[in-house]
C-alpha cells in the first residue's frame, strides 16, 4: 500500500498540530485537513500565522513550512475522503451528556458520523486510521459500520493514539517518547510505520493489538492523572504538617523507580483528556463488573475535584469567610501555560465557586480570549449569562487585572507571572493583600517580605 494522499478529519489540537508535522515530515504525500467549522479551516489558512485556531509554541513555523506546499485545510470534506489513500480520524470525543453511560462514557455520535459519511464515499481500499481517544473496542464499531454501509470496499482500522501534551505539541510530535499503531493487516500496519519512519526512529514505533493499542491510551493518562492526583493528595497533608510538598517531590523524584516527572503539585490537573479517558476507564470496568477496578481509578477524579474545591474555599476562609462584594483576580484561565485550550481548566470551577459566593472576579490570561472565558462559565449553566457578565471582568493587562483587588489568584502557570513587577501590584492592592499561588510558582519568601499575605499551595 502506497500512501500517497492523507485525510485527516477534525482540525483541532490533535488533528491540527499531528497533521502539520506528518507533513512536514513527508514532503511527498499530500496531506489535507478537513473540518465542519468553517471559522476554524479559514483559521488554519489565515496568511497571518498568529492567527491560527490552536496555540502551540513552534507550530506557526512548522505551519509556514508545509502549508500550500504538502499542507492543505479544507471543507470540502466529500472530495478529500474520495481522493485519500489513508484517513486519520481526529473528531471530538467528549463524555456523554445524556443517557446510557451519562457523565462516564465516551459519546461516539462524531465518530459514528464519520464512518457512515467514509463508507458512503469511499471508491477505493482505505487505511483508516484513530486517532482520537477513544473507548477499547472503537475500533470494531468502526469496521462494522464501514464493513455494512460501505461499497464493498476494503477498509483496514488501525489505532495511532496521539500522546501529544498541549503546549508542547510540536516538540512530543517530532521527538516522541514512541509511535503505537495497533491493527490487524501487517501491509496497512507497514504503511502507517513508513510515514512515522520518516522521523521517528524504528525502534520507538511500535505495533500492538487494536485493542491493546487503544487500552494503553486510556491507561497512560490514567497513570499521569493518578501521579497528580497523587501529589496534590500529599500536598493537603503537608500543608497540615508543615511540610514542603517540593521538597517531597524532590526527594521521592530522585528515585529513579518514582522518576522526578509529573509531581508538581497544583489548584488541580485539567484538560480534554484525563478525567474524560479516566471516566471512559471507570465505565468499561463497571461494565465488565469490575467494581473496585473501577472504584480505584474513580478516587483520582475525586480527588481532584477535592483540589479545586479546597483551594477555592482556602480563598473564601482566608477573606474572613466572605468573598461577597470583594474584587478576586485570577491569573491565568488555561488548563496549563503554554496554550489557548480551557477545556476542564481548574480556573473555570475556581471562579464557578467564588461566584456562587457574589464575588466579583476578573481574569486575566495571555492567551485566551474574553469570550471563550464567559463561553466556559455559561456551559456550566450554574447562572445566567447575563449574570456571568455582571459578576466577571476580563482585562488584557495583569496590572489592571489586579488593581483593587482582595485578592489575587494564580491558577495557570504561565511563565510571565513570575516576571511581574510584583511591588507594583502589591501597591496596587486592598490590604491586608492576600495572594494564592495554585501552582506553587512564586518566590514565596521575597513576595511575603514585600508585604503579601501569601499562601502556596502544598507549603
Ligand atoms: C495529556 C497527556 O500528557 C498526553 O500524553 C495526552 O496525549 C493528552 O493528555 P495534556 O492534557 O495536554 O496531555 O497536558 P498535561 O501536560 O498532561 O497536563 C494535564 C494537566 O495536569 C494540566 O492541567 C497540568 O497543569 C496538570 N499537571 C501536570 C499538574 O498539575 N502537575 C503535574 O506535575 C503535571
Ligand atoms: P481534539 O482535542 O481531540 O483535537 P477538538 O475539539 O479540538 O478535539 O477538535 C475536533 C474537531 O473535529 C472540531 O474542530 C470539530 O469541528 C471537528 N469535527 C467533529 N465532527 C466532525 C465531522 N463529522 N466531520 C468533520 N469535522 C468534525
Amino acid at each position: 500500500m502506497n500512501v500517497k494522499k492523507i485525510v485527516c478529519i477534525g482540525a483541532g489540537y490533535v488533528g491540527g498540530p499531528t497533521m502539520s508535522v506528518i507533513a512536514q515530515k513527508n514532503p511527498h504525500i499530500q496531506v489535507t485537513v478537513v473540518d465542519l467549522n468553517r471559522d476554524r479551516i479559514a483559521a488554519w489558512n489565515d496568511l497571518d500565522l498568529q492567527k491560527l485556531p490552536v496555540y502551540e509554541p513552534g507550530l506557526d513555523q512548522v505551519v509556514a513550512e508545509a502549508r500550500g506546499r504538502n499542507l492543505f485545510f479544507s471543507t470540502d470534506i466529500e472530495k478529500a475522503i474520495d481522493e485519500a489513500d489513508m484517513i486519520f480520524i481526529s473528531v471530538n470525543t467528549p463524555t456523554k451528556t445524556y443517557g446510557k453511560g451519562k457523565g462516564q462514557a465516551a459519546d461516539l455520535k462524531y465518530i459514528e458520523l464519520c464512518a457512515r459519511q467514509i463508507a458512503a464515499i469511499a471508491k477505493s481500499e482505505k487505511i483508516v486510521v484513530e486517532k482520537s481517544t477513544l473507548p477499547v473496542r472503537t475500533a470494531e464499531a468502526l469496521k462494522s459500520i464501514l464493513d455494512h454501509t460501505g461499497n464493498g470496499v476494503n477498509f483496514h482500522v488501525l489505532s495511532n493514539p496521539e500522546f501529544l501534551a498541549e503546549g508542547t505539541a510540536v516538540q512530543d510530535l517530532q521527538n516522541p517518547d514512541r509511535v503505537l499503531i495497533g491493527g490487524e493487516n501487517e501491509e496497512a500496519i507497514r504503511a502507517l510505520v513508513d510515514i512515522y519512519s520518516a522521523w521517528v526512529p524504528t525502534e520507538k514505533i511500535i505495533t500492538t493489538s487494536l485493542w491493546s493499542s487503544e487500552l494503553s491510551k486510556l491507561v497512560a493518562n490514567a497513570f499521569l492523572a493518578q501521579r497528580v492526583s497523587s501529589i496534590n493528595a500529599i500536598s493537603e497533608l503537608c500543608e497540615a504538617t508543615g511540610a514542603d510538598v517540593g521538597e517531597v517531590a524532590k526527594a521521592i523524584g530522585m528515585d529513579s523507580r518514582i522518576g522526578p516527572k509529573f509531581l508538581k503539585a497544583s489548584v488541580g490537573f485539567g484538560g480534554s483528556c484525563f478525567q474524560k479517558d479516566i471516566l471512559n476507564l471507570v465505565y468499561i470496568a463497571r461494565s465488565y463488573n469490575l467494581y473496585a477496578v473501577a472504584d480505584y481509578w474513580e478516587q483520582v477524579i475525586r480527588m481532584n475535584d477535592h483540589q479545586k474545591e479546597r483551594f477555592a474555599d482556602k480563598i473564601i476562609k482566608t477573606l474572613y469567610n466572605t468573598v461577597n462584594g470583594k474584587n478576586i483576580t485570577l491569573l491565568g484561565w488555561a488548563f496549563k501555560k503554554d496554550t489557548n485550550d480551557t477545556r476542564e481548566s481548574a480556573a473555570i470551577y475556581v471562579a464557578d465557586h467564588l461566584l456562587d459566593e457574589e464575588a466579583f472576579v476578573t481574569v486575566y490570561d495571555p492567551k485566551v480570549t474574553a469570550e471563550q472565558i464567559y463561553k466556559d462559565l455559561d456551559d456550566l449553566e450554574t447562572r445566567s449569562p447575563e449574570e456571568n457578565r455582571r459578576l466577571v471582568k476580563v482585562v488584557q493587562d495583569p496590572y489592571e487585572a489586579c488593581d483593587r483587588a482582595h485578592a489575587v489568584a494564580v491558577l495557570t502557570e504561565w511563565d510571565e507571572f513570575t516576571a511581574y513587577y510584583w511591588q507594583r501590584i502589591y501597591d496596587k492592592m486592598y490590604k491586608p493583600a492576600f495572594l494564592f499561588d495554585g501552582r506553587g510558582l512564586l518566590n514565596v519568601q521575597q513576595l511575603k517580605e514585600q508585604g503579601f499575605m501569601i499562601y502556596s499551595i502544598g507549603r
